[in-house]
């Protein structure tokens, strides 16, 4: 092993031995190479003459760049040509943070690392995977659940899938959550709490929570290691009263010395920014220190250092510069109220009952999504077909389940999408 990696894991294991334990053989491995070329190259930062950086510069020490290129921005090339670091750009970082505290107000006064950032939340999530899980863990996840999890844990890690109910007389299954999570083989128990959910629009109630919190803490009260991974990629749509607005981080971040809370979150929901590719790693432990932290935070690195590199710089700068802009809020706001009144159309249109006959709708309150059912003897495949054949209407298919994603269907639409949906459905049942 690496002395580099040594160094870390003595850190983490010297504050907290489970946590040690919870890293998977590549996590033990990684580090991030501080003596090499990286090493070397920081160094040298502002010497007069620096021939270290494996990118090259103007005669008058600006990035080297194409005209053709650059007049298409609108940012210093400082901001856009050369590499991030690897750990992300520290202004972004410190900001995104500060975020975080500001959007989860129950994290006030819990102390929590420095986020990483990666490519956005796929590869955010497949570098959590790669400090935690090795071929012979499982994730425990809803029964509802984005299918790239699959490629992403289970193809690129070996890891299994673990599913509970997600729901039980239309509210959160707590028992099938809490059966799973006691019948998960002991020791090691990861667990992905994806809210507000794809595909379903789900996100629990408050009171669904503090459930939650409490079989976690009881798990963990056991003595067994718990990961909690939260994928918060559609955080902040939230468009119903009585349910979390907060990210299940802010109540697990310092809940146990055995609970690692683990926050992937990022732009590309939140902020409208799909294609940016941008996302962070955020780790809560209670007790984490900032040796701790930063352990954490340089394997993390490491691993996007041997994945990716670095994010991109120019989308880092991009944002950082909207996140101290004064329009950023109120741009954010008018955004959410238009996703907010698709919603309320959606929950219009069935409170009519009109389609019962046809489907009915799995609970939904948040995100892009909402999930109808279908009734017995429908095939969702033909559905779908018919829908993009006849009605010029494209939805997702799962089975029985019919996939809506109402954040890309204007308001003004979202009344033939439904009357399309049923008329396709009496055409195939009859
Ligand atoms: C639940 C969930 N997590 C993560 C992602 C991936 O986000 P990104 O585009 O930032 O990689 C998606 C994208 O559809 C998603 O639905």
């Amino acid at each position: 092993m690496n002395p580099q990696a040594k160094e870390l894991n003595t850190i983490i294991r010297d504050n907290n031995t489970m946590l040690f334990e919870m890293l998977s053989e590549r996590g033990r491995n990684i580090f991030f190479p501080k003596k090499g070329i990286l090493g070397q190259t920081a160094d040298a930062k502002g010497k007069k003459i620096n021939a270290t950086i494996g990118s090259a510069i103007e005669d008058d020490n600006t990035p080297m760049r194409l005209e053709s290129v650059e007049k298409q921005l609108n940012i210093s090339p400082s901001l856009a040509f050369p590499y991030a670091p690897s750990y992300g750009r520290p202004d972004i970082r410190k900001r995104w943070k500060e975020l975080i505290y500001i959007k989860n107000p129950a994290l006030y006064g819990k102390e929590i690392s420095l986020p990483i950032v990666t490519s956005a939340l796929t590869h955010a999530l497949s570098m959590t995977g790669y400090l935690f899980l090795d071929h012979t863990d499982s994730v425990l996840m809803p029964d509802l659940y984005w299918g790239n999890y699959n490629l992403i844990f289970t193809n690129a890690y070996g890891a299994g899938i673990e599913k509970f109910n997600l729901f039980r007389d239309e509210k959160f299954d707590l028992e099938s959550f809490e059966k799973s999570v006691t019948n998960m083989k002991s020791g090691k128990k990861i667990i992905l709490f994806n809210f507000p959910n794809n595909p379903s629009g789900y996100t629990p109630a408050v009171n669904e929570v503090k459930s939650i919190v409490s079989i976690l803490r009881n798990e963990a009260e056991k003595g067994n290691m718990i990961i909690a991974i939260m994928d918060d990629a559609y955080f902040g749509l939230v468009y119903e009263d009585g349910i979390e607005k907060e990210s299940l981080f802010a109540y697990l971040a310092d809940l146990h010395e055995n609970l690692l809370a683990i926050k992937v979150d990022g732009p590309t929901k939140e902020d409208y920014v799909w294609g940016f590719r941008i996302g962070f790693i955020t780790y809560g432990i209670r007790n984490g220190n900032k040796a701790l932290y930063e352990a954490l935070e340089a394997k993390t690195a490491g691993a996007v250092r041997g994945s990716i590199s670095n994010a991109c710089n120019l989308t880092q700068s991009l944002l950082m510069n909207a996140y101290c802009s004064e329009e950023y809020q109120p741009e954010k706001s008018e955004k959410y109220s238009i996703l907010s009144a698709r919603f309320r159309k959606v929950r219009e249109i069935l409170k009519t009952g009109k389609y019962n006959d046809f489907f009915t709708a799995l609970p939904f309150n948040s995100g892009y999504f909402m999930c109808i059912r279908l009734k017995k003897g429908l095939d969702g495949e033909r559905l779908r077909y018919l829908l993009l054949d006849k009605y010029d209407t494209g939805v997702i298919q799962m089975n029985d389940l019919i996939r809506i994603a109402f954040s890309s269907v204007a308001e003004s639409d979202i009344p033939v999408l439904f009357e399309n949906i049923c008329n396709a459905c009496r055409e195939i049942s009859s």
